[in-house]
């Protein structure tokens, strides 16, 4: 892929299947950094990172390094994390507090909203040298909705209300969890990168689909592992009946799309009446003296989650998460999995989510590994030239609207989230940057 041309692009993703080149085409990666993620709204970060003036953190949006601060005036400001002088890159930890960020390099040191305050020896400037012009780059657009801030690279585009306001009340949904009403990611984060393209991450985080077979060893009853090394069929004989069992109580959940490559799964529920201990019974009480009672129980029967926001996050809902998608190469990517703490719910509770994503989604874990070793899988098996389509045809058709949630629903074990999720990187694709 050379050109990139709109029709040549477009005969890569058909109405049940995509080409293979999609995930192992370094010049249709390349393409995806300037037209996906050089102008699409992306996640950055949560205000709760970087509460206090000079705080900051550092990220990656597509092949940009950027710093996001909370400036003295409160505001919060997306920097590009590149130095106007000689160009290193100006603050390398992930995250921290400074008054002012002072490259390593020949010290110039600009404030937190990215103006360039001080530089060194300041006579040897030249006549026309512009201190004003010399601030670091910014995120042409920054939006936040309840904390959760994203970032355009674009100067034009869609606006983040246009981006993002469908998915409003998925946050709504999760942020209105949280005794106080608000969420806190700082709690640190799980970091790993594998060997596969970006976009399979991407599709996993809302496919029912693998659930039984690719996490056999957690959700089947007899926990019988797969086999991991290739070669090995030690593992591979899960019985037929448990299989069928496992689907049946998965089969029935729902998927929804609004566009934009957005969607969700309604597969997650935080009480239904079944769970109890004293952390979880003081939050229910807690929330209640908060919000009351009724309100309460809607709150706890939460069904829009676990969410995508296309391109580069998630909303998990159960080991409540958010997971952000770096690309790195086309087949190299890297995640990161932040921990939520719900403010205002007992300390009991909310470490009991850290401890479960410590097992579910650390790059140790029982749950996230079984995905990236089927990712991984993924990556190599595409190299095979035998056949070019990738089959994402299941539930085809079967779509239908959903009136009340203004959305399109379909069986979580279809595939029509992923469906949309190319409907959306061909419409960010076909269009030269
Ligand atoms: S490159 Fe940053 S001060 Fe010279
Ligand atoms: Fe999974």
């Amino acid at each position: 892929m050379q050109n990139g041309h709109a029709d040549e692009i477009a005969k890569l993703v058909e109405p049940g299947r995509v080409h293979r080149r999609v995930y192992t085409d370094p010049d249709l990666f390349e393409m995806e950094m300037e037209r996906i993620f050089g102008r699409a709204w992306l996640y950055v970060g949560h205000a709760s990172q970087v509460p206090n003036p000079g705080d900051f953190i550092t990220t990656e949006l597509g092949r940009q390094p950027v710093i996001m601060t909370r400036h003295r005036d409160g505001s919060l400001q997306v920097l590009i994390n590149r130095c106007t002088h000689r160009g290193a890159k100006v603050v390398n930890e992930r995250s921290g507090h400074a008054p002012r960020l002072v490259c390593c390099y020949h010290g110039w040191a600009f404030d937190t909203d990215g103006t360039l305050a001080t530089v060194p020896v300041p006579e040897g400037c030249g006549e026309g040298f512009d201190k004003d012009a010399l601030g670091l780059g910014r995120a042409p657009r920054v939006g936040e909705y309840r904390g959760f801030v994203f970032a355009s690279l674009a100067a034009a585009g869609p606006s983040f209300e246009d981006h993002i306001g469908p998915m409003k009340r998925n946050i709504d949904d999760l942020v209105d969890r949280a005794p106080d009403g608000e969420l806190a990611l700082d709690a640190g984060m799980h970091r790993y990168v594998y060997n596969g393209n970006w976009k399979l991450q991407v599709e996993n985080v809302l496919d029912s689909y693998h659930v039984p077979f690719g996490h056999a060893s957690t959700v089947n009853k007899q926990g019988v592992q797969f086999a991991r090394r290739e070669g090995d069929r030690s593992g591979a004989a899960v019985v037929e009946g448990e299989k069928k069992q496992t689907t049946a109580s998965w089969k029935d959940r729902k998927s929804y799309i609004v566009g934009n490559g957005h969607g969700w799964t309604s597969n997650t529920s935080l009480d239904e009446g079944k769970r109890s201990s004293p952390a979880f019974d003081e939050y229910k009480h807690a929330l209640a003296e908060k919000v009351g009672e009724q309100r309460a129980a809607d709150v706890l029967t939460p069904r829009l989650h676990n969410s995508l926001i296309y391109p580069n996050m998630s909303i998990m809902g159960l080991n409540i998460h958010v997971r952000v998608i770096k690309p790195i190469a086309v087949d190299r990517t890297e995640v990161n999995v932040f921990p939520i703490r719900l403010v205002g719910a007992p300390a009991a509770m909310n470490f009991g989510n850290i401890r479960l994503l410590n097992v579910t989604h650390s790059a140790a874990s029982f749950v996230q590994t079984d995905d990236l070793e089927s990712f991984v899988r993924a990556q190599k098996g595409l190299q095979s030239r035998m056949t070019d389509w990738v089959d994402i045809s299941r539930g085809l058709g079967a779509e239908e609207p959903d009136r009340e949630l203004n959305a399109t629903r379909g069986l979580a074990t279809h595939e029509m989230v992923v469906r949309a999720q190319y409907k959306a990187w061909l419409g960010y694709m076909r269009e030269a940057a």
